[in-house]
């Protein structure tokens, strides 16, 4: 049998994808090409063009230059094609808040065009993967952030999309409604769909995203599976702990090889391929003295901070 063409099309492509709003670029030249079946992470701090880029993905916005491609498609060109096939979960909850999440689901399956008896069993299968049931016939209102997050996501989950693209799935909800939701996530994935998500928690990017992009000021800054990212840009040990800028350089003469700092305010962390010599280095600095220390690996948030900076900025 021939093999299709597009076998190994990445689901989403943008080449060039700008969006200025009112002169100023938000997204500059943004080359995104993810393949089927991954969860992709786009990171990036407040204001770095997550949102704007998602929304020219599924066609809200139209990019200023260069070309969007979802599943192929010309997203500009064939937006209802390319909606019919995704699902999106916005940075903000969209739903009614005086009718229920079972009213909710209904109305924008119904939205969706689908059939009835199509539709009262897919809203059944979404309460129950989901975990909705004991609520599913309250006045949204009357719900904790974790359902109202959880009934996000099942409505985008109503077409039974190809493509899920969640924008902070996860923000401001508990550990335990977090846990829950990755595993919704990788529940999703192993079934065959594609995910594309951003998120401010880097734990989460780790555990869930095997390719991130990072962007700021709405530039392209890294790609790559998270654990490459962080072998490439750091060493592995981390070392921790609250040192005053002028103690610094006395640290780095006693500390011999090479090491990557960063800090924030007066908190410093040290990257060492050994953590060793650097702890030895922080007791001779204490002369005595022991103050707390952190050891730990590297880690993914450490690539962020240390690729976007530590300062506040503009957009933050
Ligand atoms: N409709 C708009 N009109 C004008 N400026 C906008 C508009 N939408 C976004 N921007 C600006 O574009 C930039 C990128 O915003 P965007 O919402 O994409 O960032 P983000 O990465 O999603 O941030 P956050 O992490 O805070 O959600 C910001 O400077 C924002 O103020
Ligand atoms: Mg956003």
């Amino acid at each position: 049998m021939q093999a299709s063409l597009n076998e190994n099309a990445p689901i989403i492509e943008t080449v060039g994808a700008s969006k200025a709003f009112a002169g100023k670029e938000a997204v500059s030249d943004l080359d995104l090409s993810v393949p089927a079946g991954l969860c992709y992470g786009l990171l990036g701090p407040n204001g770095a063009g997550k949102t704007t880029t998602l929304r020219m993905l599924y066609g809200v916005t139209q990019p200023t230059r260069g070309l969007i491609r979802v599943f192929g498609m010309d997203v500009a060109r064939e937006t209802r094609a390319v909606r019919a096939r995704l699902g999106v979960t916005l940075q903000d909850n969209v739903m009614i808040e005086s009718l229920s999440p079972r009213d909710n689901l209904t109305i924008f399956g119904r939205h969706h065009l689908i059939p009835e008896a199509l539709l009262s069993r897919r809203v059944d299968e979404l309460l129950q993967f989901l975990e909705l049931g004991s609520h599913a016939d309250m006045q949204v209102l009357k719900l904790s952030g974790g359902f109202k997050r959880r009934l996000a996501v099942a409505m985008s989950l109503l077409n039974d999309p190809e493509l899920l693209i969640l924008d902070e799935p996860t923000t401001g909800l508990d550990p335990a409604v977090r846990h829950a939701l990755w595993s919704k996530i990788r529940e999703l994935k192993s079934g065959g769909k594609s995910i594309l998500l951003t998120t401010h928690y880097m734990d989460e990017a780790e555990r869930l995203c095997d390719r991130v992009m990072i962007i700021a000021n709405g530039k392209s800054i890294r790609q790559g599976a998270p654990r490459d990212l962080i072998a490439s840009e750091l060493h592995p040990e981390a070392i921790e702990f609250d040192c005053a800028p002028a103690e610094e350089q006395r640290l780095f003469k006693l500390v011999a090889g090479d090491c990557v700092k960063l800090r924030s305010g007066n908190r410093l962390m040290v990257f060492a391929e050994d953590a060793t010599p650097v702890l030895d280095a922080v007791h001779q600095l204490d002369g005595g003295d022991r103050r707390p220390v952190i050891v730990r690996p590297a880690n993914l948030e450490d690539v962020f901070l240390s690729v976007t900076g530590t300062q506040l900025g503009d957009g933050q």
